[in-house]
Parts: C-alpha cells; structure tokens; sequence
C-alpha cells in the first residue's frame, strides 16, 4: 500500500457520553484520514479529546451504557461503526493495535511477559503451538531492542524498569502485525533519554513493518521530528490538518502557532522564559458558541465569539478553521518571545 492510499478515514466523528451529569460531546465532528506508510499526528493540550478520539477508533467505550458513536470510521473501506461487536473484537489487536501511556496498567501482573505475548499470538494464529509462540515473543522482544530478550521473556512486568515495560507492550501489539498502530503518549511517563529511544523504535518498526501509525501526544517537539502529517485538536474539535513542514513553517490557526512557540528550545532554555497561551482549556459547555478558542486567541475579532469560524485551505491539503488566520505564515509568535 502506498502512503497515499487511505488505511483509515474518520467522517464527522462524534463521541458523546452519558454521564450523570448529562451528555458531553468530547469529540464533535471530527474528519481525517492515514495513510497506509504514513505517520499522522494528533496534537493539543490536556483534555482536547485526544484519547476519546483514539479509543472511539477501536470502539473501545460500551455502547450499551456510556456513549454514542456517529459519522464514519471507515478502516480499509469498511466502517467500523457498523461492525458486530464479535467482527469489531477481531479488529482490534489484529489489524490495529493500540500501546497507551501507562504499560504497568495494560499489562497483566500474575503473567510473565513472554506468557502475555505468546497469548496475543496465539489468539490471531490459532494453529501456531505454545513453544514456537514463545519462540516469536523472544523474537519480537528482540525487535523492540531489549536487552537479553530470551531471559526477558520469563520476567513479570513489575520486575522491568518502564522504559523496558514499554517496549514489551510495543511487542505485544506487534505480535499480530498490525496495519495500523495507535500510540496514545507511549513516551509520557518514561525520561527524556528514553523517551527518544522509545520513538526512534516506533520510527523504524513503521519503516520496517510499514504499518500506519497515529501517534498521540501534547508534545510538538516529538511531532515535529516524527510525523508526516498532523491534526491539531482543541476542545473536541480539529482546528488545524496539515503536512508536518507546513504546519510549523506557516501555522495558519493562533492555536497552532503557540503551540509552537511554547516549545521549548536551547535558547529559551537560557532565557528561562517560554512562551504560553494564555488561560486554560475551558469546560466544553463554557468555550464560546463561535470560535472555541476565542477566549484565549490573540488575534481574536467579535464575530470570533458568535459565528462557527470558516474552513481556510493553504497549499499541500493544509488546512484550517478560523476567521483571522495568519495568512502571511511568519511564525510572528515566536519573533515576539525574542523581543
Ligand atoms: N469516560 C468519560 N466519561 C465522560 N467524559 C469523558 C470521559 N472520558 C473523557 N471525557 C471527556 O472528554 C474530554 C477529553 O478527554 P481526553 O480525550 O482524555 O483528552 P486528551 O487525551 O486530549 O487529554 C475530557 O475533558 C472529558 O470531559
Ligand atoms: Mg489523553
């Protein structure tokens, strides 16, 4: 499959759930695609819907009690929101996997990792015997760079260090060699050494096994290094869809470019001072009925506030939702921080 060939293509997602409370849309038409060879970002800060978006990918809220899916999740041409929950079961795992944040809690305690791996294989390959399963977890945590994978292998996940316990969870979603990976900020928790090492393996398991892969994260710096293209979200919506060069040469939306004069650099290191956007995420019922980052947005007009913001279309497919969008592409923001 070609990088311009879509693996997944997401219409007008809307996830709502039903809390107590009442219903909270936390993703609100959302739209993007990935290609098969292709490395997708998705950015935004804290509680921007990053994660209900990727678990709603797989499904992974009941449906029977605590949200509602609409729109289209369409995986090689079949839309997974009218799937069975049997047909759904073996997407999920076999055709895209998913590693999050927290190894500790995804893997299970009173297994050895190699058990857990050997499980995963031979759920997808029912013929395959216990003994070459084993074989391949020692296989594929070899691929993930641990070290000594054979002794690894009869190790139980508190025994491992989480820079190690990552990795094993990066083989046990390969075990079925997926189309299409989710990883939902696989680095966050680990230190900054190993976080790059834990990238750079994403990295060359794309190249290598060519499966697409969405890579969630509220850092722009990995982003920028990573990814072929990305969607920045704020408040369960997408605000700006681009390639990565574009986006951060010539952020069309406000949002984007703090986002990107919020990172940190050798410079401001030096300096001590960084950029910020000024406040915080609002709740979803408190963002303005207009533009929902207008409370926040330097280059805000009035109708910001009332009316929905227009969809501007740059070159290369980049584009964005906003009224005043910076049409001349300077990343202003960041010339401003030096003054
Ligand atoms: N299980 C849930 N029930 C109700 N609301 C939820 C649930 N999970 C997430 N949300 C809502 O969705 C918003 C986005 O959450 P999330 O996707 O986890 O953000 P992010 O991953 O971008 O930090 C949250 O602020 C919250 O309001
Ligand atoms: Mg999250």
């Amino acid at each position: 499959m070609t990088q311009k060939e879509k693996l997944l293509e997401v219409k007008d997602l809307k996830t709502v759930f039903h809390t107590i409370r009442g219903r909270i849309t936390a993703v609100d038409g959302v739209s993007f695609e990935v290609g098969g060879g292709e490395i997708l970002g998705i950015v935004g800060e804290s509680g921007c819907g990053k994660s209900v978006t990727s678990q709603s990918i797989l499904r992974l809220y009941d449906e029977k009690k605590q949200v509602t899916y609409t729109g289209q999740i369409n995986f090689k041409n079949t839309n997974l929101l009218e799937l069975s929950e049997r047909d759904m079961q073996s997407i999920r795992g076999n055709e895209i996997a998913m590693i999050f944040q927290d190894a500790l809690s995804s893997l299970n305690p009173v297994f050895t990792i190699g058990e857990q791996i050997a499980e995963a294989i031979r759920v997808h390959n029912k013929g395959i015997k216990k003994k070459q399963a084993m074989e391949r977890a020692v296989q594929l945590l070899e691929l993930t760079g641990i070290p000594a994978p054979e002794e690894r292998v009869h190790a139980y996940p508190h025994e491992m260090s989480g820079g190690m316990r990552q990795r094993a969870m990066i083989a046990m979603a390969l075990a079925c060699e997926p189309k299409l990976l989710i990883a939902d900020e696989p680095t966050t928790a680990l230190d900054v050494t190993i976080q790059a090492q834990i990238m750079e393996l994403i990295c060359e398991l794309h190249d290598r096994l060519g499966m697409g892969v969405i890579l969630i994260t509220h850092d722009l710096g990995v982003v920028s290094q990573v990814c072929t293209r990305v969607v920045v979200m704020y408040l369960g919506q997408i605000i700006e869809n681009g390639p990565v060069q574009d986006i951060f040469q010539r952020p069309l939306h406000p949002y984007t470019a703090g986002l990107i004069a919020s990172i940190p650099t050798l410079e401001t290191e030096k300096r001590k001072k960084l950029y910020m956007i000024k406040g915080s995420v609002p709740a979803m019922d408190k963002a303005a009925k207009g533009c929902r980052f207008y409370d926040r947005c330097e280059r805000a007009m009035d109708r910001c506030q009332e009316c929905p913001p227009p969809l501007v279309e740059s070159e290369n497919g980049h584009c964005a939702y906003c009224w005043n969008p910076n049409l001349e592409g300077a990343t202003s923001l960041r010339e401003r921080r030096a003054l």
